[in-house]
């Protein structure tokens, strides 16, 4: 199983909102995917597997910062390294590009994500008592790309 990994253009705003409707409870709107991906800072990615998309990251950029805004795999398509290979991905792509930092945050009882995060690097910065609507508590998350000692 050979995952493939492409930018996504506004051209994929239907493909990237009909993806986010399947792994969310709470899916961002078709016209928010679509004015998302016309902003100038963000950058996504679509996974596919044989010509069908499975996957997808969206982040923004600004400067040396990069933040994961959503990244999933379809139900179906889950637990492959669909995930892992999208956000290895998206921060080599931000690495290559200057950005020393990564953010993100996800809700404290995503278990998957979490996992994944920390084994891609990320560390949990802050707790954030009740952010979510149904009183859920958020982790912000970090990792640093050139997290290389200083020299003496
Ligand atoms: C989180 C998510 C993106 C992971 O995608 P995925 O394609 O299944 O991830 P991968 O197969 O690449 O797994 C990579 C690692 O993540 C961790 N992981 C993934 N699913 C896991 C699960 N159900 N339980 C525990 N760890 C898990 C593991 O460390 C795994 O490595 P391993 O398989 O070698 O043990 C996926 O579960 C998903 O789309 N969830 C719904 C959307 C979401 O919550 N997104 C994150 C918040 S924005």
């Amino acid at each position: 199983m050979t995952v493939r990994i492409r930018r996504a253009t506004p051209a994929d705003a239907a493909v990237l909102a009909a993806m986010e409707a399947a792994c969310f409870a709470e899916p961002w709107s078709a016209a928010a995917v679509a004015s998302d991906l016309t902003s100038a800072t963000c950058r996504a990615w679509i996974a596919e597997i044989g010509g069908s998309s499975v996957g997808y990251l969206l982040g923004t950029q600004v400067v040396d910062e990069f933040t994961v805004a959503r990244i999933a795999s379809l139900p179906n398509a889950r637990r492959c390294g669909i995930g892992r290979t999208l956000l290895r991905h998206a921060i080599g792509c931000a690495q290559a590009d200057g950005v020393t930092s990564v953010f993100l945050e996800v809700r404290a009882s995503n278990e998957a994500a979490i996992q994944l995060y920390t084994s891609a690097g990320f560390v949990v910065t802050r707790r954030r008592k009740g952010y979510y609507a149904n009183g859920e508590d958020a982790l912000d998350m970090r990792c640093d790309l050139n997290a290389e000692e200083p020299s003496p």
